[in-house]
């Protein structure tokens, strides 16, 4: 198998490293892997040059230990609009709050992630480097925020953490300083930098003709590639932008897509940067602020300034690349373009099937983007990438495994899947692998959608499903069938009773989807049945959520 084993944190304590040598502690949180993938290789790093080391999630850090920690490394995430990863957000309370001890011990670095089209970039990151400060701590060397293309801004950050670790901890012998980074060479694993070419087996609409939205079910073949998955992980996709849209840019800009552009030692023709190497279809700051420069756009320079910052986050969302040039016109030479544009980044989606019931098979629920805006059409890289490629056709992918996002271990929990829209998809997934194994705790799906007759994704497959016991409930919001919308969320308060008897024996609650409206929404619902059923006050409620989060009893994929 190609994935990565869990890894066990079973290394010292620095409680019991402390009769020894001190140990760096490396923690992470990690809302789509990537904050994960720069930690495991830090730490493998660091136990190349002999040091004492250990890696932990954020959510499974001890946090009494805080004041014993000697050098602690923090790699954190930040989503959406600001918030930390779920898996980091009893660790950031903690810190942010009252309660969090004086830590003149410590000696610490913070990496931030984040991307910065939304606006408050690397949020988490920046408010925990700043914290851990005024609590005494001393700063090991600056923080470091990464946009998506994590890996290239990170690296550096990297090597200077685990120099100044290596001095702090003292190994045996003093070494000469690193310089680079070993690069991890495997037996021809596929993964995020060497993706496997999956071939196409399946792709179709799964929406009605008459449903705005269109969603494709797309099966996929990682037969021979070796990878494999489990219900829960996301596979990565790297897509190839839209060649109309290639074009358009080449054509507004007055450029050749034929010439070849050099950066950083590559060189290839521009159409192909800007096709399968640069992200065209988001925009992001520094792209705006050259762009700014050169349009001489007054107007844009007031909207990038930190006062318009509410002004410009809807820009960043809606608008693509293209958009901006039309808006505001002038000409760039390729290389410019190659240099201010960032790099492409793969798309992850949530993996709709069981290993256990279609072998080598990937399956997918694809929401595709395909809007009209600003006078012209609007898709999206990768969803369009997918739907466009035909049977046959093939997709760079990899596993991204979310140990987050996991079934209960043992079998006879019941479990409660809250997955409106495109968040059905792990749940395909899950009833598939607990069909598969027997399970027999009982499976409650929560879907909605806007209309039963063109958007009840898997209808057929739920319904039987039901039939043979599989699946046990079944609650549906469409939320434009009627007159008032009836979301997800009003079906868990109805059923409110009946889901906190589930929660008491020990249920598992999954939610995915959107993160923006839905996920806010379905956790206040939750808290106001923990509340009247559970007969608690509304801070209790908090805490009994946030104590079945820290069990894995409450996870989220949202996005
Ligand atoms: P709407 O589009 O009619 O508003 C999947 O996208 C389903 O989620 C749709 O039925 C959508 O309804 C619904 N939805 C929209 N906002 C929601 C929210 N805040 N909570 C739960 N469901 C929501």
């Amino acid at each position: 198998a190609v994935r990565r084993p869990a890894e066990l944190h079973v290394l010292p304590t620095p409680a019991a490293a402390a009769q020894n040598a001190p140990i760096l502690s490396i923690v992470y949180g990690s809302q789509t892997g990537n904050s994960r993938h720069l930690a495991e290789q830090l730490k493998r790093e660091a136990e190349a040059s002999g040091l004492g080391v250990r890696l932990l999630r954020a959510g499974e850090y001890p946090l009494r230990e805080l004041k014993n920690e000697r050098l602690l490394y923090l790699i954190i995430s930040t989503q959406g609009d600001g918030d930390p990863p779920d898996d980091a957000r009893s660790l950031v309370e903690h810190l942010l709050s009252k309660r969090a001890p004086e830590l003149k011990q410590l000696s610490f670095a913070v990496l931030a992630l984040g991307d910065s089209s939304y606006p408050k970039f690397c949020e988490t990151g920046r408010l925990l480097d700043e914290r851990l400060a005024a609590l005494g701590a001393t700063r090991a060397l600056p923080r470091v925020d990464c946009d998506l293309d994590f890996e290239r801004d990170g690296k550096p950050w990297l090597i200077r953490a685990l120099n100044s670790a290596r001095e702090q901890l003292k190994p045996v012998a003093a070494v000469a300083s690193i310089k680079t980074l070993r690069s991890v060479t495997g037996t021809a694993v596929f993964g995020r930098d060497n993706p496997f070419r999956a071939e196409v087996l399946a792709s179709q609409r799964i929406t009605g003709r008459d449903a705005q939205k269109d969603v494709r079910h797309i099966e996929l073949s990682l037969a021979d590639s070796g990878l494999t998955y489990s219900p829960g992980d996301a596979l990565g996709v790297w897509p190839q932008n839209p060649p109309q849209l290639v074009n358009e840019l080449l054509q507004t800009l007055k450029l050749d897509g034929a010439s070849e552009v050099e950066f950083e030692g590559r060189r290839l023709p521009l159409a192909r940067w800007l096709s399968g190497e640069r992200e065209i279809t988001r925009l992001a700051r520094p792209f705006l602020a050259t762009h700014a420069a050169h349009a001489g756009s007054s107007e844009l320079n007031r909207l990038l300034a930190p006062a318009s910052r509410d002004e410009l986050a809807p820009l960043l969302r809606d608008y693509q690349v293209i958009d901006v040039l039309r808006q505001w016109p002038a000409l760039w030479s390729g290389e410019e373009l190659i240099a201010s544009l960032r790099r492409l980044t793969p798309r992850l989606y949530s993996i709709a099937s069981s290993q256990k019931l279609v072998g080598d098979e990937v399956h997918l629920t694809l929401g595709t983007i395909d809007y009209q805006a600003f006078g012209s059409r609007h898709v999206g890289a990768a969803s369009n990438f997918l739907a466009t490629l035909d049977e046959d056709g093939r997709a760079p992918v990899y596993v991204e495994a979310n140990e987050r996002f996991r079934l209960p271990v043992d079998a006879s929990r019941d479990i409660l899947m809250i997955g409106p829209g495109t968040g059905i998809a792990p749940f395909r997934a899950f009833v598939q692998e607990r069909t598969a194994i027997n399970a027999s705790g009982r499976n409650w799906l929560f879907f909605g959608e806007q209309h039963f007759a063109s958007q009840f994704l898997y209808q057929l497959e739920w319904q039987e499903a039901l039939k043979k016991g599989q699946l046990h409930r079944l609650d549906l919001a469409f939320s434009r069938d009627q007159a008032q919308k009836i979301y997800v969320q009003q079906r868990l308060r109805e059923q409110g009773r009946e889901v906190w008897d589930w929660l008491e024996n020990g249920a598992h609650l999954y939610v995915c989807g959107d993160a923006t409206r839905m996920a806010p929404d379905v956790h206040t619902a939750l808290r106001e049945i923990v509340i009247e059923h559970g007969g608690k006050s509304s801070e209790d409620a908090d805490d009994y959520l946030a104590r079945l989060s820290q069990q894995n009893r409450y996870a989220r994929d949202v996005y």
